[in-house]
């Protein structure tokens, strides 16, 4: 549904989108992660036609962007950063205008209304002026304008962004549903979404994608993937860790907790052993009182922080 192929913007002397490639197919969501500045919401403008790339070409639904940008964006429902609207319209009004350019006219519009302002739960504010809206309901309103002629394709900037809970639920559970019929791009710095919602993810950190792959592919990559948490009982932490470091897959054994006669310890795995970690620590704790042993599936945030985080500041932290 979307075909992105060698994207290039470059503003003034910076490389704010830097060959970027990727696709996205209907019945997929694919979370846009990367840190503040990363070039995601410069990807998504581009994506949507508002901005014209400076190299590289995008389609949606086979239609390019720049060569046929009105059975582009036709497709398309797009929710811009910070949810623009027009501040005047009452909420209703809103929705009916952007119903209206959509092409939706009679009781075509009375149905797309109302069925976005269902999904949306805008009832209580309808008839309100969007800017005395707060901001989350502001938000809604903006969500309900691009999906307001059901659209194949949904490009999402942030929209979770300023929801209360209940509400970042709810929108979560919608794009879910949405994504079995169209394809999704939606960019979060919240990374717990990406398990919720995504089929994929990519990461971008200035300008480039360092990372594609399913969450549980992008788990893979760190250090925590395949570590064992181990608990035994009557045994010194010192004789564990000795124990622990004879394993060959064992790269590091650090001690979590030692109190009452109960030893914690983490041993991460050398690479690419990962898979057998588990195995080989609890044949070698055979002799113990093994309290509990549990294999970690690896952390989003570590691997995105080891990715994007300036090298100057990987030092820091070391
Ligand atoms: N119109 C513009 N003119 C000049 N520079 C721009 C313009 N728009 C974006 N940039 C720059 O391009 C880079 C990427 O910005 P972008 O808004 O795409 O980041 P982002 O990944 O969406 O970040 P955030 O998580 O903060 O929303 C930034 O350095 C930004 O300052
Ligand atoms: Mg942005």
């Amino acid at each position: 549904m979307i075909k992105v192929q060698n994207l290039v913007k470059v503003f003034g002397t910076k490389r704010a989108v830097d060959d970027v490639s990727f696709s996205v197919s209907r019945g997929e969501v694919l979370g846009f992660l990367g840190p503040n500045g990363a070039g995601k919401s410069t990807t998504m403008r581009m994506i949507t036609g508002f901005l014209p790339p400076s190299g590289g070409s995008v389609t949606v639904g086979g239609f390019d962007i720049v060569e046929q940008p009105i059975q582009a964006r036709r497709l398309i429902g797009y929710l811009p950063e910070n949810a623009p609207a027009y501040t005047d319209m009452t909420v209703h009004g809103f929705l009916n205008f952007a119903a209206e350019i959509r092409g939706l006219r009679g009781d075509a519009r009375k149905k797309a209304v109302s069925r976005a302002v269902e999904m949306c739960c805008l009832e209580a504010v309808l008839h309100q002026s969007v800017e005395t809206l707060s901001k989350g309901f502001r938000h809604r309103t903006c969500f309900a304008q691009s999906v307001i002629h059901d659209p194949d394709v949904l490009v999402l900037d942030e929209p979770t962004d300023g929801l209360d809970p209940n509400q970042k639920h709810e929108v979560r559970q919608l794009i879910r549903r949405m994504g079995e019929k169209k394809g999704i791009i939606f960019s979060t710095h919240i990374l717990e979404e990406v398990d919720a919602v995504c089929s994929r993810a990519i990461i971008i950190d200035r300008g480039k994608i360092v990372a594609n792959g399913t969450p549980q592919e992008l788990r893979q990559k760190s250090e925590w993937a395949g570590a064992v948490t181990l608990r035994v009982k009557g045994v010194a932490s010192s004789a564990v860790t000795a124990k622990l470091y004879q394993v060959p897959l064992v790269k590091r054994v650090t001690v979590v907790d030692e109190k009452d006669g109960l030893v914690t310890v983490q041993a991460f795995p050398k690479a690419g052993a990962n898979g057998a970690l588990a195995s080989a620590i609890g044949e070698a704790a055979h002799e113990w009182h093994i309290e509990q042993l549990q294999v970690e599936e690896g952390h989003l945030d570590e691997v995105f922080r080891s990715i994007t985080m300036p090298d100057t500041a990987k030092e820091a932290t070391k």
